[in-house]
Parts: structure tokens; sequence; C-alpha cells
């Protein structure tokens, strides 16, 4: 094993959940921080000046002085093999499926187009700072393979699955009589628990599955304590109109019927629920993947973000790019749409807000917070050097900034992939640096 190495500058992290207890005191600024790294794990992070002198003197120390050190951004929702077809022109979300998407994940009947896409996916996910995600492939079996053999030997926390789909697709994207479950199966056994793989049972969402598939997704999940389910829930009310017309029920009452209600449920969207859907979210300790650049593209509708989290029973929830229906794999273009949505209904998303759905808020929906989503001693070595004059705008922008906040949110209105410098997963720099 190699030895610590560490980051030196100025660092961001949370004190607590600025939902639960407010923004005012929730970011912790240290102004010249050192993190060391070793096996993975960050093993220090204290001011530099009283943390230097504890460790070898010979230890690498890359130094930072302007920029931000954060923790590694959280994509809770994304589609790898729509990463090509990204900005379809002009659909409201179920002809943008039709006419866009399902063609598009029909060539992945291909498994070099899986190749090649999970290439170009994870590396455009590094220079967006993005160190964990939880990510939908395509029908094909081998696209998990394609995606899990091109993130292993990066190491990065990533958790994906299969799409489950028996109805209301085009054909050669179905399931067939056994609705997809064994060929999951052998994937949860062939990569689940590998590293930091991690295995979803990915059903799409109500529309394109059979009770049938549905409950034969429960059963799969709840077989194999540990896996994740992912899907989508009630992101546009034509779709909610739509489940109710084919199960004769709510979205949230069908995948509860299904049995795929519970911790490390992942749910895309949710903008259409009420309250008795709130609750039982909050008391299923599922997670939420708030979208907001998808939402604001398709047209789909605005999440209620301050409802969702809620003091008396928050939910837990991270930010999805939703790629390709969203328009940035960018955590930070994707907190600035946030931020407009958030407006839009009269509500405020400050930087520390901003901060914790791209970090730890993430962490908690993927129940993965005693590991990542914060800059601690003991967590996963996953970090982020930010750049908060990556461009001119910025830079001007940010000369006369008082604080890290005022230089976070700067980033989150004007920033991009520009603003990742560095990015480091379990230790290591995977992009960026000399
Ligand atoms: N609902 C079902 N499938 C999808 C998808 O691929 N993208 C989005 N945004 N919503 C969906
Ligand atoms: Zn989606």
């Amino acid at each position: 094993m190699t030895g610590p190495v560490a980051l030196r500058g100025p660092a961001l992290r949370l004190r607590h959940d600025p939902f639960l207890q407010g923004p005012e005191d929730a970011l912790e600024s240290h102004p010249d921080a050192l993190v060391v790294m070793e096996g993975g794990r960050i093993t220090a992070f204290a001011d530099h000046a009283s943390e230097r002198a504890a460790h070898p003197p010979d230890m690498p120390v890359t130094h930072h002085p302007h920029r931000l050190i954060v923790a590694g951004f959280v994509d809770a929702h994304v589609h790898y093999p729509q990463v090509g077809m990204i900005g379809a022109y002009g659909e409201t979300l179920l002809s943008w499926l039709r006419r866009y998407t399902f063609p598009e994940e029909a060539r992945f009947a291909d498994p070099a187009v899986a190749r090649r896409a999970a290439d170009l996916f994870l590396a455009e996910m590094l220079r967006a700072g993005t160190t964990t995600a939880a990510v939908y492939c395509t029908v094909h079996a081998h696209s998990v393979e394609a995606l899990f053999a091109a993130a292993q030997p990066l190491g990065l926390r990533l958790i994906a699955g299969k799409v489950l789909m028996d109805r209301n697709a085009p054909d050669e994207l179905l399931d067939g009589p056994d609705l997809g479950i064994p060929e999951s199966e052998a994937l949860i056994a062939r990569w689940h628990g590998r590293g930091r793989l991690a295995y979803a049972v990915t059903p799409r969402f109500a529309p394109s599955c059979t009770p049938e598939q549905l409950a034969a997704a429960g059963r799969l999940w709840r077989g194999h304590p540990g896996t994740y389910l992912q899907t989508h829930l009630a992101e546009t009310r034509e779709e909610c109109d739509w489940v109710r017309d084919l199960f004769g029920r709510d979205t949230l009452d069908a995948y509860a019927e299904a049995g795929l209600v519970g911790p490390r449920a992942v749910f895309g969207h949710a903008i259409h629920l009420d309250e008795r859907d709130w609750g039982a979210l909050h008391a299923g300790g599922c997670g939420v993947a708030h979208c907001p650049s998808s939402n604001l593209f398709l047209g789909s509708g605005a999440f209620p973000l301050f409802t969702a989290r809620r003091a008396d029973r928050p939910v837990r929830v991270g930010i999805g790019s939703d790629v390709g229906a969203g328009t940035s794999l960018s955590a930070l273009r994707t907190l600035g749409d946030g931020y407009k949505v958030a407006v839009s209904s009269g509500a405020r998303l400050t930087a520390a807000h901003g901060l914790w759905l791209a970090t730890r808020g993430g962490a908690e929906a993927l129940h993965l917070a005693d590991r990542i989503g914060d800059l601690a001693v003991g967590m996963e070595a996953d970090l982020v050097v930010l750049d908060p004059a990556a461009t001119p705008l910025l830079a001007r922008r940010v000369e006369r900034s008082e604080d890290d906040a005022d230089r976070l949110f700067a980033m989150m209105t004007l920033g991009d992939e520009r603003c990742v410098r560095e990015t480091w997963v379990a230790g290591r720099r995977v992009h960026g640096g000399a």
C-alpha cells in the first residue's frame, strides 16, 4: 500500500443539515486545511498550521491556495446510455421516450456501443467532480457489464442495474416471460459488493412494467439485502394519469403493493405527490433524486424541495442530473437549475442547501452517509478541488466575495466542469492535476 498523500487549501464542509437546522451556521469554512488520505480514506482533516507536523515531512502535498476543497459530488439519478442523445429537441416525457430514448437505447444491443458510452460517461462524470452515482443502464445485461467493468479499475462508487421493462416499449427492448429476473440475478452475483460497486434492481417506471414484473422486481430486491431499487416516480401528470389507468391506483401505492418501498429504494423526480406519499417515503427510509435540469427541460413540473425535506418528516433527498433528459452532468449546473426551480416556487436555495444536496443529502438518499458525502476523518477519500475563478466571468464575480459561501454560490450559478480542477476517488487523483 502506498503512503499518505495530502491536499492543502481552503476547504468547506457542512456542520449540520441546513434544511433541518437552518442554513445560517451550516457551512464550516477552513481557510487553510490539510486533508490527508491513506488506504482510500481521509485519515486527517484539520488546519494546516496545526496538523502538518504530525505527518512525514516527505508526504506529497498538493497545495491549492485559491481553490475550494469539498467532498465529491453524488449524482443520485442518471442514465449512462443517454449521453449520446442529451438535449434532444422539443418533447414532453412520454413522447421524448418514444421518439428519442427508446431508439437510442435499442442501439445498445451492440456491446461495443455500450462500452463506448460507458467510457465517455465515466470520463465526463469525473470531469464534473461526481464520485458516486446511481445509474440506469439499458435492458441489455451487457450494458451493465460494460459500465461496471469500466468503473472498477477507477475505484468509483457506482450503483447500477439493468433496466426492467415488459410492456409499452418497442419489442426489442422488452424482457421476455422470465421478466428479466434471471439476468438481473446473474448480474447481482457477479457485481454486487465487488469493490465499491453495488447493484440496483431497476424497473424503469410503472407504465413500462406489468404488475407481475414489478412484484418480481420487489422479490428480487428483498431477496438480496444491500442491493438498491431505483425507478421513476410521479415525474409528470400525464404519467401519473397513465399509471392510474394501468394499475387502478396512484404510483407510489402501485410500488408499495409490489414491495418496492423501503430503505435503499431511490425514486427519481417525485414531483406530483401528496402528503400521504411524503409520509410513506419518510417512513420507508426511501431516497428521492431531485432532477431540476431534467424537469425544466421536459417541462415536467417543479419539485417541492422544502415540502420533501419538511423537518417533522424529512425525506432523504439528493440531486440527480437525469442525463439525457437533464442537460448537464455537472452538479454545479444542476444546483443552479435547482435554485431557479426553488425560487420560482417562492423558496430560496442557499449555497449550504446546494452543497448539502450534492454531497451529504445524496449520501443519505443512498444510505451511504457513514462512508461518503463529507470531508471528515474516516470517510472514504472522494474529493473535489473547485476553482471559483475558473472563467473570466467567475473571476470577476468572486473578486469581491467575502466568504466561501458566496464563492460556492457563484459557482452554482456560473460554473460547471470548468470549475473542477481535480477529482479524487478513494484517495487517488483520477481527473485533473499536473
Ligand atoms: N421515465 C421513464 N424512463 C425515463 C427516462 O429515461 N428518463 C426520464 N427522465 N424519465 C423516465
Ligand atoms: Zn431518469
